[in-house]
């Protein structure tokens, strides 16, 4: 292969399957390495060695995240999130030490204690919503399983009625997958959505300070470090955050977890016999699903990573995706394997400031659905054709048909 047939702007290649020969080459001939835009632009480094990922990720003084023209999810310059950043802060955006006081207010809605707390919650809807796929006995699992799961649980956590929970669906596919032709919309019709996001937060906010409740949206609203408060942009930028980074993501890792196991029926099998497994199978399938590809940040200052010159005002991405295949960190890193062991992915991000925040929630969600899956079906079998996203952010599969054979021994129970 030739470093020139790489062209990580390609959105088609992305719709067969990841392109993993070309991380496999960029990781062995060229680490670091500047990729050509197009359009004149000034084109834009990839990091795709885990060390290399952990190194930038956690050096927010030279690899900024505030600093970027375009955000943290674009690789070329051009700002369509701009008019909302302008209003508000966004923590995907922020350098410390802004990001790290917005980051201390937020949290407090994500402590182990609060999202402990929804547990028994979370189990409840995760098998409600597979009940209802088995009384189908065919599904699609994303829709019906894997998108409806992490919606109701961030609808419950933000305190959105059930009632309006496919809205936020719709709002987020929409700015996601902006450019699949399946969602495909107009840059108008992103910023319209995004728009009507904002006037729902807004709604949500002012109930919520006239009702306070013993809910995340509250807490949020109230809470207070040395005078600084979340403003209302503030808070609809955050709710767009949760709506879009809660949803999307955790639905991949389900919906990819789903598909390999499939693929996979043996390890299928031990989960069943052996539930202890689902925590280790639940860090393999991030690590090998890395619904996340890609996170940008801007170069603030002269430096050198691995041999190269990067200058001030320079683009950077590192790409998880990559990292998470680097057979210098990880074992044979193309096998998927439920009982690997260690696993440090780098699947919520290299550590460091921007170190997933629902990272805890999200492995929880997929602990449990796997957990409650295994015991009620006893096989999963592909029906149809695997429909993925265009993207070369989100890893996605829109749509996976599947039959679910029941468990006879958890029907007789
Ligand atoms: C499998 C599911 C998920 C994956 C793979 C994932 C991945 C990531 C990654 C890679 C980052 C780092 C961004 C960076 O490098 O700048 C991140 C940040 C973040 N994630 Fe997740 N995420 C998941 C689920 C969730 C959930 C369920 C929530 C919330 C309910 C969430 C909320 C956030 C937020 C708010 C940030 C920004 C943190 C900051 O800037 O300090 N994520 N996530």
């Amino acid at each position: 292969m030739e470093l020139n047939a790489i062209n990580l702007l390609d959105l088609d290649r992305f719709v067969t399957s990841v392109p993993h020969e070309w991380f496999t080459y960029l990781r062995h001939h060229a680490p670091v390495y500047r990729h050509p835009e197009g359009h004149d632009g000034p084109g834009f480094w990839i990091v795709t060695r885990y060390d290399d990922v952990v190194k930038v990720n956690r050096d927010t003084a030279t690899y900024s995240s505030e600093q970027t023209r375009g955000g943290v999810v674009q690789l070329e310059d051009y700002p369509p999130m701009d008019d909302f950043e302008r209003g508000g802060r966004m923590m995907l955006t922020m350098d410390p030490p802004d990001h790290t006081r917005y980051r201390s207010l937020v949290n407090r809605g994500f402590t182990p204690r609060m999202i402990n707390a929804l547990a028994p919650h979370i189990r409840e809807i995760t098998v409600n919503v597979i009940e209802r796929a088995l009384q189908q006995g065919t599904c699609d699992f994303v829709t019906d399983i894997a998108a409806e799961l992490p919606l109701q649980v961030i609808a419950e956590l933000l305190g959105v009625p059930l009632e309006d929970r496919h809205k936020v669906f719709q709002w987020s596919n929409r700015m996601i997958g902006s450019m699949d032709p399946e969602y495909s919309v107009s840059q108008e019709l992103v910023r319209q959505a995004q728009f009507e996001m904002f006037m729902y937060a807004g709604g949500l906010a002012a109930q919520r300070r006239e009702h306070p409740r013993d809910d995340l949206v509250t807490t949020l609203l109230n809470a207070d470090i040395g005078g600084d408060k979340l403003s209302e942009m503030d808070f609809n930028l955050f709710f767009l955050l949760l709506a879009v980074a809660g949803n999307e993501t955790t639905r991949n890792a389900l919906s990819h977890g789903m598909n390999t196991l499939i693929d996979h029926p043996a390890q299928y099998q031990m989960l069943r016999e052996n539930p202890a497994l689902v925590p280790s199978a639940t860090e393999e399938i991030l690590r090998w699903a890395s619904p996340v590809m890609y996170f940008r940040r801007n170069v603030m200052r002269d430096t050198e990573l691995r041999g190269q010159q990067i200058k001030a005002g320079d683009k950077i991405t590192v790409w998880y995706i990559s990292a998470n295949r680097d057979e210098e960190v990880f074992d044979d890193p193309f096998k998927f394997d439920i009982t690997r062991s260690p696993n440090e992915h780098v699947a919520f991000g290299g550590g460091g400031e921007h170190y997933c925040l629902g990272a805890n929630l999200a492995r929880m969600e997929i602990n449990l659905l796997f957990e409650e899956l295994t015991k009620r079906v006893e096989s999963v079998e592909r029906i149809g054709e695997v429909k993925r996203l265009r993207s070369n952010f989100i890893n996605g599969i829109k749509h996976l048909p599947v039959r679910l054979t029941p468990s006879t021994q958890h029907a007789a129970a």
